[in-house]
């Protein structure tokens, strides 16, 4: 087994100063918002895995089952030296897509990237205990800005995936530019494997992300704990109930944190001080739920050609492999 390898493209003062930018735009705003990669600190990530196994929360089972049927076409299609994977959390899921293509003989090199280092770290450390063959080659970064320093392929070509749905936690905008920085990080022929929620009955989605245990409200409510550790803020986290929301005309799932009493909050570390009317709710996270057809012309638009689609039987989330063109 060699050592895993550990990029950061993201350090610890990059971060403070994405933290900081995004925290004077978005509570500068009206109404307020903030980001959803701000979730993702170790307890954040360890809130998302408790997310994945909850009996509301279909998105991860359901993709998981796509990726148990499509695994095998996938690898026939996918001849990669390099399985690169945006934003891969626990990596479990990556498992079925490393047992296949390793199988196949050509894998050599698995690329993970994350925010969450420690995250990152955890996983890394198992995939290398699991795939003594395979070099694991960490990434933290962050996916909307780093993709033009991904590892080249070793003479072959890559292989990136990006699950979980997690491209519906951009906004349309920033979705366009990520495709399209994406393809141009790749070479004609480079392939994507993208997991994506389809629109369906909202009293699927709702609880979902409103689960009964009330730990998608405490994920949701934990960006508050991480600006109070990061920036000296003072808000006070249990005085903000957790929404979540179907968007009929954005065709997203939004999750809000609506403030219970009218409160003053500070966060000396960006200078600000910032005012809560009682009842006013600020967006967290967007999580977009597709159509075939729309997500299919985006992905032309932005130069993948060839596609082939999976999807459950009930239609709820879709798996689809797109060459560069
Ligand atoms: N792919 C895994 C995890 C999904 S959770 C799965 O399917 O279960 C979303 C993951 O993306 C988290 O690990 C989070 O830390 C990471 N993430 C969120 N925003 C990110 C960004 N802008 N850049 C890189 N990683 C990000
Ligand atoms: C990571 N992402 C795809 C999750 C989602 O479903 O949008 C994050 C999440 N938010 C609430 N529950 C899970």
């Amino acid at each position: 087994m060699t050592a895993p390898v550990l990029e950061i493209h993201l350090s610890d003062s990059d971060a403070a100063d994405a933290l900081h930018h995004d925290v004077r735009v978005g509570l500068s705003a009206d109404p307020k918002w903030l980001p959803p990669k701000w979730f993702y600190d170790a307890r954040g990530s360890e809130l998302f895995e408790e997310i994945t196994v909850l009996p509301e929360y279909y998105p991860t089972r359901t993709e998981r089952e796509l990726l148990r049927r499509s695994v095998g076409q996938i690898a026939a299609r996918s001849a990669v030296d390099t399985l690169v994977e945006l934003g891969s959390g626990s990596s479990e899921k990556t498992r079925l897509l490393l047992d296949q293509l390793a199988a196949t003989g050509s894998l050599r090199r698995y690329v993970p990237l994350d925010v969450s280092e420690s995250a990152l770290r955890a996983a890394m450390a198992a995939v290398a205990r699991e795939y003594p063959a395979l070099a694991v080659h960490g990434v933290v970064g962050d996916f909307t800005e780093h993709l033009e320093l991904l590892p080249a392929s070793q003479g072959g070509r890559r292989l990136v995936v990006f699950l979980g749905g997690t491209i519906g936690n951009l906004l349309p905008a920033e979705r366009t530019g990520f495709l399209t920085a994406l393809r141009a990080a790749l070479e004609p022929g480079e392939l994507l494997l993208l997991g994506a929620g389809l629109a369906t009955d909202p009293a699927v989605m709702v609880p979902a992300y409103d689960d009964a245990a009330g730990v998608t409200a405490e994920f949701n409510r934990n960006v508050l704990h991480v600006l109070n550790r990061e920036l000296g803020a003072d808000f006070v986290v249990d005085a903000f109930d957790h929404l979540a929301v179907w968007d009929a005309a954005e065709e997203w799932i939004e999750m809000r944190l609506r403030a219970r009493r009218a409160m003053t909050v500070q966060l000396p570390a960006v200078g600000m001080t910032v005012h809560y009317a009682k009842g006013e709710e600020m967006r967290t996270e967007v999580s977009g739920k597709f159509r075939r057809d729309r997500l299919g012309a985006e992905l032309v638009d932005a130069g993948f050609g060839d596609q082939v689609w999976w999807t459950d039987p009930r239609k709820r989330f879709a798996l689809v492999l797109a060459e560069a063109a």
